[in-house]
């Protein structure tokens, strides 16, 4: 009888183990081969031959993450809305945050909007390549799986010869949103990548860590103002030399939860969060390093993240103390944030300390991804 009683248990608990695999592999999707293809910058001919293999990765209805001067994208046949669903799938994303169609040509922009208003062309001739993304009507040709139910589409050309090379090569606008799991920092190297999508995602292109760092600045041209609705490297002062007066989303600069609405629906989400908890410390530099000192002894040093600049770099000496380069130098600072955040989840950090910035220029998109992660999360000092 005892047995009996110890064989049945033994079957029930491999029943459970096994449903819980199933579960596991449905909400992750089949698990696959992930490969990875090293890109150098000059692409040797034999480097060429992955891109078209990944292409026909594309064409087939299958993703491929590449690298972009700002983020690294996970790709899929932009017209395929199979590719899209996949690709929500992949990133455990929403479905109803709309997707960014890249395209390496300037024509390509018109297969996929309903018009393209003239400051679409000038803001293309004085930005395209780069990290700047244009909102327009979309046409009829855009599923709506890939603008996320919007009658609207985002497009971009970026300034990466891989990116653009891939794109040729697939024959198809690319969508590519970040390629992170939804939530994560973005990637800003195909190792990253790896971390978050190996096994769900047929192909990384490795063209190593890219340029800028954080996201393509949004513009919404779709009303009678241009909108910006997420800001970038291309920062306001940028536009509004080539535009006159641009507007900014209200929602940008408020808390998410509020009655504000963003109107780009991905800024609605919490976003480029690490795993522990994150706080930006402002204000006088000094005081700053004192406060976060003060805060950091708090708590045990194995679970404390500092993360500062070369300026105040002397300043610390407890916890994992991270330096994201120089407030003289900005963009080593937009180069070197999500790599430093994602760092503080590898070291399994806790309690996580930044200094904040200033919102000038490049400031304003770097402040933006702060504030983001923290959850608006400052203390001013
Ligand atoms: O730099 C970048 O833009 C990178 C690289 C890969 O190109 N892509 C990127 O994609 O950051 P993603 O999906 O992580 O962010 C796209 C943002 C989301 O906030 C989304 O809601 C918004 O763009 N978006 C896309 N289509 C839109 C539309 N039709 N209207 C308003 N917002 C849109
Ligand atoms: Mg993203």
């Amino acid at each position: 009888m005892p047995y009996i009683y110890f064989y049945w248990t033994k079957v029930c608990i491999w029943c459970i183990i096994y449903i819980c695999i199933s579960m596991y592999k449905n909400e992750a999707g089949a698990m696959m081969e992930t490969r990875i293809y090293k890109i150098g910058e000059d692409i040797s001919e034999s480097e060429y031959d992955y891109i078209k293999e990944a292409a026909g990765v594309i064409r087939d209805g299958g993703l491929v993450a590449f690298p972009t001067e700002t983020v690294y994208g996970l790709g899929g046949d932009a017209l395929n809305p199979e590719s899209s669903r996949r690709i929500y799938g992949a990133k455990g994303r929403p479905s109803d945050n709309p997707l960014i169609v890249h395209i390496a040509d300037f024509e390509d922009i018109y297969p996929l909007a309903r018009k393209v208003p003239d400051i679409a062309v000038i803001l293309a001739e004085k930005f395209w390549p780069g990290p700047l993304t244009m909102i327009l009507k979309k046409s009829g040709i855009v599923p709506y799986e890939t603008t996320g139910g919007l009658d609207t589409v985002a497009v971009r050309l970026p300034d990466n010869r891989i990116a653009c090379a891939l794109i040729r090569e697939a024959g198809v606008p690319v969508a590519a949103p970040s390629a992170n799991r939804s939530g994560k920092p973005s990637p800003t190297t195909a190792q990253h990548v790896y971390g978050d999508l190996s096994g769900k995602i047929d192909v990384i292109l490795d063209g190593g860590a890219v340029s800028i760092g954080i996201e393509s600045t949004i513009i919404d041209l779709t009303g009678d103002i241009p909108v910006i609705l997420r800001p970038g490297y291309i920062n306001q002062d940028m536009l509004n030399d080539i535009l006159g007066d641009v507007a900014r989303d209200p929602a940008i600069d408020n808390k998410v939860e509020g009655d504000i609405k963003p109107k780009a629906p991905g800024m609605m989400y919490r976003h480029y969060a690490p795993e522990g908890e994150l706080m930006i410390v402002e204000g006088e530099i000094s005081a700053v390093s004192d406060k976060i000192n003060e805060l950091a002894g708090m708590y045990d040093e194995s679970v404390v993240g500092i993360i500062t600049t070369t300026e105040n770099r002397e300043r610390y000496d407890y916890g994992t103390v991270v330096c994201i380069g120089s407030r003289e130098n900005e963009i080593t600072i937009a180069h070197n944030l999500y790599a430093a955040l994602r760092k503080m989840d590898e070291c399994k950090i806790k309690h996580i300390f930044i200094e904040g910035f200033s919102n000038e220029g490049l400031g304003d998109a770097i402040m933006n991804r702060i504030m983001k992660a923290a959850g608006h999360k400052v203390l001013k000092v």
